[in-house]
């Protein structure tokens, strides 16, 4: 059997559209900054879904999962085990999670993509290393792109780096092309596969980097339940940074810099 390989698309913004997901990223990182006092032992998951959605619409935009594929919720809050996609509810975040907030806002019509795993308390050697893990693999990805790059320079430096620290790389779950739909091409693996060896990132394209590292088996299970939460097969816990991209003539520009979240070379 042939494998089919597609031709890519490319979707080049102009530089008024470029503007526009500039603007997009700046509101969702302001929203991240917003949540991140309240992301703490004692806070339930489904309180920070609140107050993500109270803040983007009384900021004028929309939450962008609230309804997407009929996801329930404004934002996915992943705990401990869970890879991605949690659903927020009364669960009450304890000293010893980790957490991940995974926000993304459309604010005229354009998306800005943005996630951070949160430290609750003092947590485990292990936690923290998967966390930092994620973290280290998010920017060294995005320092290795350079423009016109293939896609798979970003799976060619997230699999070494995690593999070196004793971690895995989830396969089911990649970044996308961003812009004024949630998800499009090219898809952007944290791993590199054959696709992605052809794929390149333009001057003008956007898209998100957003690896999920796990402390054992780089499998997954998703919940049957939900049909939304995505675990680890083993139980062991997974660590998650997500950044929305713009490619330009000079490199990489990240379009959702907080003001107050950690900064490259941070130490957790
Ligand atoms: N924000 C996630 C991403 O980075 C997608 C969440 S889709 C949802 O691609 F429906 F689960 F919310
Ligand atoms: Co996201
Ligand atoms: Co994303």
């Amino acid at each position: 059997m042939t494998v089919m390989l597609k031709k890519q698309k490319k979707l080049i913004l102009t530089e008024a559209q470029q503007d526009s997901m500039r603007r997009a990223g700046r509101v969702n990182a302001q929203l991240m900054d917003y949540v991140r006092p309240h992301v703490k032992a004692g806070t339930t998951t489904g309180a920070i879904d609140e107050l993500v959605q109270r803040w983007t619409l009384d900021h004028g935009h929309k939450p962008a999962t609230l309804g997407y594929q009929n996801y329930p919720k404004s934002c996915c809050t992943s705990v401990n085990d869970v890879i991605c996609h949690g659903i927020p509810d009364d669960y009450k975040l304890k000293d010893g999670d980790i957490v991940n907030v995974d926000i993304t806002t459309i604010v005229d019509g354009w998306h800005g993509d943005q996630s951070e795993t949160f430290l609750i308390g003092e947590v485990s050697s292990d936690k923290r290393a998967v966390t930092q893990c994620a973290f280290d693999c998010l920017y060294l990805a995005i320092d290795a792109l350079t423009p016109g790059c293939r896609v798979s320079t970003i799976g060619e430096t997230v699999v070494p780096e995690a593999h070196s620290r004793g971690f895995t790389v989830v396969r089911e779950y990649v970044g996308h092309g961003l812009g004024r739909q949630f998800h499009l091409d090219p898809s952007v693996p944290h791993f590199p596969n054959r696709q992605s060896r052809i794929d390149r990132l333009y001057p003008g394209m956007c898209f998100t980097v957003e690896p999920m590292i796990n402390g054992g088996t780089r499998y997954t299970r998703s919940d049957k339940a939900d049909g939304w939460t995505v675990r680890t097969k083993d139980g062991r816990p997974s660590a998650q940074f997500e950044h929305s991209i713009l490619m330009t003539e000079d490199g990489p520009e990240i379009l959702t810099l907080t003001q107050h979240g950690p900064r490259k070379g941070h130490k957790f």
